[in-house]
């Protein structure tokens, strides 16, 4: 789970649109909420002008009734400046309710977007890119874009209306004054440009790198048991701080370039405004203009010191919003390959023939960088397993039979041949009927963390959720027989038996148990075509036989694919196909394979690799017995020394 740095060059080094089309792209999700967002915008802007024209009042005060000293007209015009105020007020509440909604809107949108692109993505999209630069993406750059749109960009538009307007009304108050004030606060503008070509790039490596810290802390959460057993954990603390340092150091950069843009704005702001209260006492001492309106001058300005203050602040906003607007298409902008087919055909009601035809299959389609050079894993690959036949896959280790399984699901799609079931192509079944009708069980059998009943349902969501009497009965018989062929009994003895929890705040299962619910899991759905990649690795010798008995009941009736390493397991087979080279090099019974094919003997004796004698069942589970005892204690100690480690290592 690594996107290479390669990747990530690739990236920021395309050609990014510029920040206001890059921003654009957030059309499609704010589409439903223009009505509210520009109602807030007048909104604002309404409360803008109810700001601006408070110094009009007042200059109207100081010239007027201050100087003719009457207060018949003092009494109403203080209250119309409060009124003024308390208007203000209100517009700002109005205005934070109108953009509450398209801000959580746009929120949920996106994330529902990027989760759903997320589940239709290929395997080989994830095998590439960090669970944590994934998490970063769909949580906080995406709460950045909410935070811009609803405050960042209603405020940089109002004030940039805010500031048309003053600076026109501070013309019209003084021609003279006016320019003098503006042309000190001209060079606020190249500051401003310069801040903005250093934080782009800040910005967007922060928040690379808030990813990374993401990924060490899902990795070393995932990946707890191994780092504590081999006494890593100070590796993987050293890790977490090293991204965190960094990400810090980029923080504190970032930070440096926003203060530096404050001070020069700021220091700005009141040389301009010493120049031109200098430049105003002046020409009031000479009479060129009255006290009332150098009074009104200035408390314009005032209004206007938020708006050119927060400029810098909002730009950063702005920026911040635009690059997580990147990180967050780059994702969206990976292509689903597999696609669903535009004349989706049904598969036929019948036996379920699996048939490989010239398939070929390279990883590097998928985007991988060293392509053109490595050979396809899969060369040609010719099978075909009969309606109810059993067939066994072996192969030398990383030979391609995980990925060979894969492909019958579409997890990945062929790179050349097709894959047929009852002679239809693969590619032209929905894939909701292709994963329907052929059920796998992997490896590494991973669960859910709900119910056993919910874990070992996952593929028949009609069962799981039954609407009838009828239906729960039905559930309930294949539930049970699906638990009794992968003899997964011990289910029943989970302290609230099928509703048992499992996974990270329930209960935790031994390997063999997790890949018996596995298997049940792939069984429950009947599927027309069963597909199992090793499905008995962790299983003991005597749960094997009694699983692979069973199984041969299921196996009579379903077309049956399975990965095997052990010979106990390709007994179960009716043919043994062997993969070597990314070709099927020869397909037989195991008898005839193992008296033709040299191959064949030196696979099924390197796979065997552990003591397996069968007659002697009990003496071998003592030996795993004790063997067993003596890693526990082994790890004891290591658990025990690095929790000594971690005391005293800081
Ligand atoms: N996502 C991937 N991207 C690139 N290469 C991969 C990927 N997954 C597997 N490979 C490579 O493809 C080859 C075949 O892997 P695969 O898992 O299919 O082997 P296997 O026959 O199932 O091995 P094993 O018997 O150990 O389970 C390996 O060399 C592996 O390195
Ligand atoms: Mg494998």
């Amino acid at each position: 789970m690594t996107m290479t740095g390669a990747v990530r060059d690739a990236q920021a080094n395309t050609e990014r649109p510029r920040t206001i089309a890059a921003l654009a792209r957030l059309h499609p999700y704010v589409k439903g909420s223009y009505t509210r967002l520009i109602l807030g915008i007048i909104d604002a802007i309404a409360g803008a002008i109810v700001a601006l024209s408070i110094p009009v009042v007042l200059s109207w005060i100081v010239d007027g009734p201050l100087t003719t000293n009457d207060p018949n007209q003092i009494f109403p015009a203080v209250g119309l400046i409060a009124g003024l105020g308390v208007l203000e007020a209100i517009l700002v509440a109005l205005r934070r309710w109108l953009v509450l909604k398209p801000g959580t809107h746009v929120d949920g949108a996106m994330r529902a977007d990027i989760h759903n692109h997320l589940q239709r993505l290929p395997v080989s999209f994830h095998d590439k890119w960090q669970s944590g630069q994934l998490l970063s993406r769909a949580m906080s750059d995406v709460s950045t874009v909410r935070r811009w749109l609803s405050f960042g960009f209603v405020m940089l538009t109002v004030n940039v209306i805010t500031l048309l307007i003053g600076f026109t009304m501070l013309f019209v108050w003084n021609p003279v004054l006016g320019s003098v004030f503006t042309l000190c606060a001209l060079p606020m503008f190249y500051f401003g440009i310069r801040f903005d070509l250093r934080y782009r790039k800040l910005s967007r490596s922060g928040q690379d790198q808030a990813g990374d810290v993401a990924t060490a802390v899902e990795e070393s959460v995932h990946g707890i048991r191994v780092l504590k057993s081999f006494g890593r954990s100070a590796y993987a603390i050293d890790n977490f701080t090293d991204r965190a340092t960094r990400l810090r150091a980029t923080e504190l950069v970032k930070g440096k370039a926003s203060g530096t843009l404050a001070l020069s704005l700021t220091a700005l702001q009141a040389f301009a405004y010493a120049t031109s209260l200098l430049v105003g006492i002046y020409l009031a001492s000479t009479g060129a203009i009255s006290v009332g309106t150098l009074f009104a001058f200035f408390t314009t300005v005032a209004v206007l010191r938020w708006p050119i203050d927060s400029i810098g602040f909002l730009m950063q906003l702005t920026i911040d919003a635009r690059n997580a607007l990147d990180r967050f298409f780059d994702v969206m902008n990976v292509p689903v390959r597999v696609r669903e087919a535009d004349n989706p055909v049904s598969l036929p009601a019948a036996s379920g023939a699996l048939v490989f035809d010239n398939v070929h299959f390279r990883f590097d389609d998928a985007g991988e960088t060293r392509a053109a050079t490595t050979p396809d894993l899969l060369r040609g690959v010719n099978l075909e397993v009969r309606p109810g036949e059993t067939m066994a896959l072996v192969g030398l280790t990383g030979c391609g039979k995980t990925t060979l399984t894969a492909l019958t699901t579409r997890l990945y799609d062929v790179t050349g041949g097709r894959i047929l079931i009852d002679g239809v192509d693969i590619r032209d079944v929905r894939l909701e009927e292709l994963r329907t009708r052929v059920s796998m069980a992997f490896e590494d059998a991973t669960l859910f963390s709900t119910t056993v009943r919910e874990n070992v349902l996952l593929g028949r969501p009609d069962l799981a959720n039954p609407v009838d009497e009828m239906t729960r009965e039905r559930a309930e018989t294949l539930l049970a027989q699906a638990i009794d062929i992968a003899q997964a009994e011990f289910v029943y003895q989970l302290p609230d038996g099928l509703e048992t929890k499992i996974g990270e705040e329930g209960l935790s299962l031994s390997g063999g148990q997790r890949q018996r619910l596995a298997l049940a899991r792939a069984i429950v759905t009947q599927p027309a075509v069963l597909v199992l990649d090793d499905p008995l690795s962790a299983l003991d010798v005597t749960t094997e036989q009694l699983v692979e008995a069973a199984l041969r009941r299921v196996l009579a009736t379903t077309t049956a694919l399975i990965v095997a390493h052990r010979p106990s397991t390709v007994m179960l087979a009716d043919r043994v196909a062997l993969l070597h080279d990314g070709v099927i090099a020869d397909v037989g019974t195991h008898t005839e394979l193992l008296a033709r094919s040299a191959l064949y003997r030196h696979v099924i004796s390197s796979e065997s690799d552990e003591p397996r004698i069968l007659e002697n069942v009990d003496d071998e589970r003592e030996l795993d017995v004790a063997t067993g005892v003596d890693e526990l204690r082994a790890v004891d100690h290591h658990d025990l020394d690095s929790d000594r480690d971690e005391v005293v290592a800081p």
